[in-house]
């Protein structure tokens, strides 16, 4: 064994295409060489070479005329040797004139054995290599090109391994080889320079290790020379939580372990080939991704230091064009020796299946296009082989949208809301993988994009704070996105006059009665008796007017927010229902005297104060987080359980109101807030309907608010028109029943915005932190919610966003932050930010925490 420290380095196509780049490549070995190590470099075929010699095997094959397709290769590398002050014909020459044989050869008899096809292929690496090495000899570093043929070798192929396996698609030993490290070692030159892609059998013939092949050379290499380090160099800095060419806002995964960096080139990253990791990962060698353009950017690292064990998905990925088989397994059928039928048949062909999932009726299999030379005619006559055996239809293409992390399985339960977003499409298969790294849906192809696009902002959109992850490939590489920034809204058309407003003060809430007015519309939609606006969301007078003038009516959780609206509106009273909770005798006086329609959340007050309820009609607050039989069944936004009265009380609760001599003429129940999902208010309506059942008075069924808003980009609309119709169906089931509903953030959050000023920018140990003069005192949700508002540098709108920065307030208060790891263009002192969807709950919850001012509101009527 040699004393030698080796580093791997692996350039791709793009990365040794141009002479700039071959800059880059000679200062990156300069570096290691200085640290010690001595450089075994491995290079691909100049970009769009591999790609032209496959055209040109093509051509051959269909006897056409090649000399284009060769010209246009021969001027690719003559380009490249012109840069480089070299001459191609002299260094690669025999090359061409090989290439320009085979290509003949294939052209007169019309066909290319897999055998010729890898010994044209191979010219891309060999060509790119004598370049490189020879530019590199100039540039005052020796080194040293070797052909990889006499370093690697092909493992025996399998007797029934396909031609094309064998010569196209190898695989090759990595055991430490310390024969080679020494030979190499003794070669005395400050760099090895070698091909990707290629390798030998043991009958001496070329052989490829298939597409992508260069990654799983280099590794090869690492693993052969035991090296300190594998170091694959691309155009990209690393792997990304998502195809980051589709999600701009996708981020980079600053390190990974062996198996998590596997499964996400296996699911669909490009960046590194599956193959390459096990060989390095065996001995633990750790692998840098590196990034050409940018070369002293960190990418990502993979590694055995990788912090591990922590559930975590880091990436959601889609992988297209995937055939789906459906295999009816027919009772007559069924027995023992079905499956190892249906199995055989894909034996027979070769193909390997990637996903199965099996019923008693069916089994849906996928075949991953990746690792499967898939034609349509294989697909049909594998159809027909199944077709002989059973029942077998082949489901459109689809494509497998995973979520990749490790211990995926322990954060099952937190995939709920990810789950919604499958609501509208449909999912042919699911996987969860047994080694427990990815979690798989199979959906129409048309579906992966926005899926992908929606479950990576739920995902990584928000305030995901771990040293995993850095900053989005946006800011990276400033990409131009395509999807908007910012979510659309009014405001983006009222800049000015909001800056104008900024300056009489910040902070400053402003709201905008057009956009409350365009909520109220999409609501016309719900086929209920009765809107009314939870007050508590914004209790601003004048938002308050404005929704009176269109008649909508009120609820009010407590008697100050009865005592505003009766001072402001003559009729309040019959337009108001009241939800006491913790409520006093005299509050409930207070309501039924001003004529307000009184729910009551316990049988508390009917049995302390029977007087005060004589005579009068009341509703049921029921609490429908616990089903009758006690199951939970609705998803709440919060702490639901103190409100209403368990189902399996109401009963006693309806005996009780009569012993007061009151009537109940309602039934109340409140899902929780901010939910996205439709199908809870249906599922509480049945529930008040079967309650109803026993209750001869009830006539109304108010079913409560909660309705959410989209918050960001990536979030649908909650779907009104699928709750609309669950709503018709209730009607249906219940056609003597009204319904009501109480939103109120639906119908102001996205009306109001908060403005404020910027008032320090800094950077500490890394880390960007805006402070603005609006924090926790006046806007409390991030604080206490962890709720996501999106912010925005007002002033500077249209520049850039370049930096990642925390949002915080002034306070001294380590809660008192707005939002974490946003996206901004540079930020001065004296800019103002505006905070979005701040309607609802904004104001109405600021504090004078601090002894703070309570920010300002104004109206933005102005058309
Ligand atoms: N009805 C009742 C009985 C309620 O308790 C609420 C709100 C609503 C209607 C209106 O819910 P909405 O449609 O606005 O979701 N402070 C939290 C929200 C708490 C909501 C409490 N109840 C936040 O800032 O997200």
């Amino acid at each position: 064994m040699s004393n030698t420290d080796w580093v791997v380095l692996k350039f791709g196509g793009t990365s040794v295409a141009s002479f700039e780049r071959w800059k880059t490549i000679a200062s990156v070995l300069r570096e290691r060489i200085e640290e010690g190590l001595t450089p075994l470099v491995v290079c691909s075929a100049l970009s769009g070479i591999s790609n032209l010699l496959e055209r040109l095997l093509a051509d051959a094959e269909a006897g056409r005329d090649v000399s284009d397709v060769l010209e246009e290769i021969f001027q690719k590398h003559r380009a490249l040797a012109k840069d480089m002050g070299l001459d191609a014909d002299e260094l690669v020459g025999e090359r061409f004139e090989e290439l320009s044989r085979i290509a003949e050869g294939v052209r007169l008899v019309e066909e290319a054995t897999p055998r010729l096809r890898a010994r044209a292929m191979s010219m891309g690496e060999l060509m790119s290599t004598r370049l490189g090495a020879a530019w590199l000899s100039t540039q005052g570093l020796t080194a040293a090109w070797q052909d990889a043929r006499e370093m690697l070798v092909a493992e025996p192929a399998v007797p029934t391994g396909r031609q094309e396996t064998r010569y196209l698609s190898t695989t090759c030993s990595d055991d430490p080889d310390p024969e080679l490290e020494a030979r190499l070692a003794g070669l005395g030159a400050d760099v090895i320079v070698t091909q990707g892609f290629i390798a030998r059998d043991a009958a001496g013939d070329t052989v490829l290790l298939g597409r992508g092949g260069s990654d799983t050379s280099a590794a090869y290499f690492a693993a052969r020379v035991t090296a300190n380090r594998l170091e694959i160099w691309t155009d990209v800095p690393g792997m990304f939580t998502s195809n980051p060419r589709r999600i701009p806002s996708a981020r980079l995964l600053r390190h990974l372990d062996y198996a998590e960096a596997e499964q996400l080139a296996l699911m669909g990253a490009k960046v590194l080939h599956p193959r390459c990791i096990a060989p390095v990962a065996a001995r633990g060698i750790p692998l840098h991704i590196k990034c050409t353009p940018a070369p002293d950017m960190n990418g990502t690292v993979i590694s055995r230091d990788a912090p591990a064990g922590v559930p975590l998905v880091k990436a959601v990925s889609s992988r297209e064009g995937i055939p789906v088989i459906s295999i009816d397994v027919d009772r007559a059928l069924e027995n023992v020796g079905h499956l190892a039928r249906v199995a055989r048949c894909f034996e027979q062909r070769g193909l390997s299946i990637d996903m199965v999932s099996a019923s008693e009726t069916n089994i849906t299999i996928s075949l991953d296009p990746a690792a499967n030379v898939l034609g349509e005619d294989e697909i049909e006559a594998l159809m027909s082989d199944l077709n002989e055996v059973t029942r077998a239809r082949l489901l459109g293409p689809g494509a497998a949208v995973s979520l990749v992390g490790s211990n995926i399985r322990a954060i099952l339960h937190e995939l709920g809301p990810i789950l919604e977003r499958f609501e509208d499409h449909r999912v042919y298969m699911v996987s969860q993988a047994a080694d427990d790294l990815n979690f798989t849906f199979v959906v129409a192809e048309e579906a992966a994009d926005p899926l992908v696009s929606d479950v990576h902002a739920l995902l990584f959109g928000s305030n995901v704070i771990d040293a995993s992850f850095g900053p989005p490939w946006e800011q990276l590489f400033e990409a131009t996105p395509e999807e908007p920034k910012v979510l659309e809204s009014w405001w983006q058309d009222r800049r000015e006059a909001l800056l104008a407003e900024a300056e009489r003060g910040t902070p400053c809430y402003v709201y905008r009665p057009s956009a409350i007015d365009a909520a109220l519309e999409e609501l016309r939609l719900l086929p209920i008796e009765r809107l009314l606006y939870s007050v508590k969301a914004n209790p601003n007078p004048d938002v308050l007017r404005h929704l009176h003038d269109r008649g909508v009516s009120f609820q009010c959780g407590s008697v100050g927010e009865l005592e505003r609206l009766s001072e402001l509106f003559e009729d309040a009273g019959e337009r108001i229902v009241f939800t006491g909770h913790g409520t006093v005798a005299d509050d409930y006086r207070r309501a039924f005297e001003l004529g307000a329609q009184v729910v009551v959340g316990s049988e508390t007050p009917l049995r302390a104060w029977p007087e005060v309820f004589e005579g009068r009609e009341i509703f049921l607050r029921v609490d429908p987080g616990r089903s009758a039989s006690g199951r939970h069944f609705v998803l709440t936004a919060g702490p639901q359980s103190k409100l209403g009265i368990a189902p399996d009380g109401v009963k006693a609760a309806h005996e009780r109101a009569r012993a007061a001599g009151a009537k109940v003429v309602g039934l109340h129940a409140h899902p929780g807030s901010g939910l996205r999902s439709t199908s809870t208010w249906r599922a509480i309506a049945r529930l008040l309907i079967g309650l109803a059942k026993d209750l001869p008075d009830v006539r109304v069924l108010d079913l409560g608010g909660g309705l959410g808003v989209p918050e960001r980009v990536g979030h649908g609309d909650v779907n009104l028109t699928m709750l609309a119709a669950g709503l018709a169906s209730i009607r249906e089931e219940a056609p003597n029943l009204e319904l009501w509903m109480e939103p109120g953030r639906f119908l102001v959050a996205r009306a109001g915005v908060l403005l404020a000023h910027v008032r320090d920018v800094a950077d500490k140990e890394g880390k960007t932190f805006i402070t603005i003069d609006a924090g926790m005192n006046a806007l409390v949700r991030p604080a206490i919610y962890g709720a996501w508002h999106e912010t925005v540098n007002l002033t500077r709108y249209d520049e850039p966003r370049r930096i990642i920065a925390d949002v915080v307030g002034p306070l001294s208060d380590s809660a008192d932050v707005l939002a974490n790891d946003r996206l901004h263009p540079e930020t001065k002192p004296g800019d103002v930010f505006l905070i979005a969807n701040a309607g609802a709950y904004g104001r109405a919850m600021a504090s004078e925490y601090n002894s703070m001012p309570l920010p300002r509101e104004v109206i933005d009527a102005e058309e």
